[in-house]
């Protein structure tokens, strides 16, 4: 496992070194849920790996933009959130653009199943049609204090709810990425939880802001950011937004996260941005613009809580904001 850590503005972390996994799995799976989710390495610039082919739901895109749902800051350059990624599934640094091209995209079948009226597996391509896609620019916020804007192409999750049927028993959506043996060689670490496991409670999925993506900048969402479909929820840390889905469940159960499963210590389920709680290892009182390297001060719920603060009304017991 090798971690980097190249650039003065990145969160302190500890190193985790493979001989720990002789001496103590335990101790290491803490080290690794520590360590890397704040790795870092240099951007690859842009190169023909990147180039995305045709494909049945190209036309789909751009999809007129939602003016509702603008933010006052500049957009991310494109060549930086599509280079500068977190998709442990292809490895455990930022420069996976390259490796995430091997993604195998179709068929891609979608489960819905748990407590809904009838289980459902359906194809991207037919789920994607029947669903009212909008562009909508949201502000994103990584738990390593880095953040960017970006124009999602997406539908409201709700929509999806409303397709799923839920059972009146179900309390949360627990969603999981596809796992490629072929296609993701971070699967061999085995000291990961694979597959990556996501959840969100009912109220947070059908909340209007909460949208599942399948385009970015314009165009279908690159492998790499995840593709063919995954979570955006804007005012939560970006570990939540769990990418390339093969299923939804819905559970009573409350869903444990991977994170959460590596270290429950540092990564919970709410998640929700707060820069008065800190990070038990650093501050999340300020974020790094990816576009322009400035710092500037993190607003609460990422600055949406006239969206969702009232979600959480109630929950003081709660560990809300990690
Ligand atoms: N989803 C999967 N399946 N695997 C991952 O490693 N990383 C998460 C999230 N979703 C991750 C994932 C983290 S830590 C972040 S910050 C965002 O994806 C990064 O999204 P981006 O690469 O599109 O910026």
């Amino acid at each position: 496992m090798l971690i980097r850590r190249n650039k003065g503005w990145e969160i302190p972390e500890r190193d985790a070194t493979p001989e720990a996994i002789y001496k103590d799995r335990r101790q290491f799976l803490k080290g690794i849920a520590a360590g890397s989710i704040g790795a870092s390495a240099a951007a690859l610039p842009l190169g023909s790996a990147l180039a995305q082919g045709t494909s049945p739901t190209a036309d789909l895109y751009p999809a007129t933009r939602n003016p509702a749902y603008t933010v006052d800051r500049e957009i991310t350059e494109k060549a930086k959130a599509v280079t500068y990624n977190n998709y442990y599934e292809f490895g455990s640094h930022k420069s996976i653009s390259s490796a995430a091209q091997a993604l195998k995209l179709r068929p891609w079948t979608i489960k819905i199943d748990g407590l809904v009226e009838k289980p459902i597996e359906i194809d991207f391509d037919e789920l994607v049609h029947k669903m009212p896609l909008e562009e909508r620019v949201y502000r994103f916020r990584c738990v390593e204090a880095w953040a960017m804007t970006v124009p999602w192409t997406g539908f409201p999750m709700k929509a999806l709810v409303d397709f799923a049927k839920p059972l009146s028993g179900a309390k949360y959506v627990e969603m999981e990425t596809a796992t490629q043996k072929d296609t993701m060689p971070g699967l061999r670490q085995f000291w990961y939880p694979w597959p990556y496991i996501e959840g969100l409670s009912m109220a947070e999925a059908t909340n209007e802001l909460t949208l599942i993506a399948t385009g970015l900048y314009g165009e279908e969402i690159p492998k790499q950011n995840g593709a063919p479909l995954r979570l955006v929820t804007p005012w939560k840390y970006g570990f939540k937004n769990i990418k390339s889905i093969v299923r939804f469940t819905f559970t009573d159960k409350r869903p444990v996260s991977f994170w959460e499963q590596l270290n429950k210590d540092e990564y919970g389920f709410w998640a929700n941005v707060n820069p008065k709680v800190p990070h038990p290892r650093w501050s999340q009182a300020s974020e790094r613009l990816l576009n322009s390297g400035e710092t500037v001060p993190t607003q609460i719920y990422n600055g949406y809580g006239d969206y969702v603060a009232d979600i959480y009304k109630g929950m003081d017991d709660e560990k809300l904001f990690m």
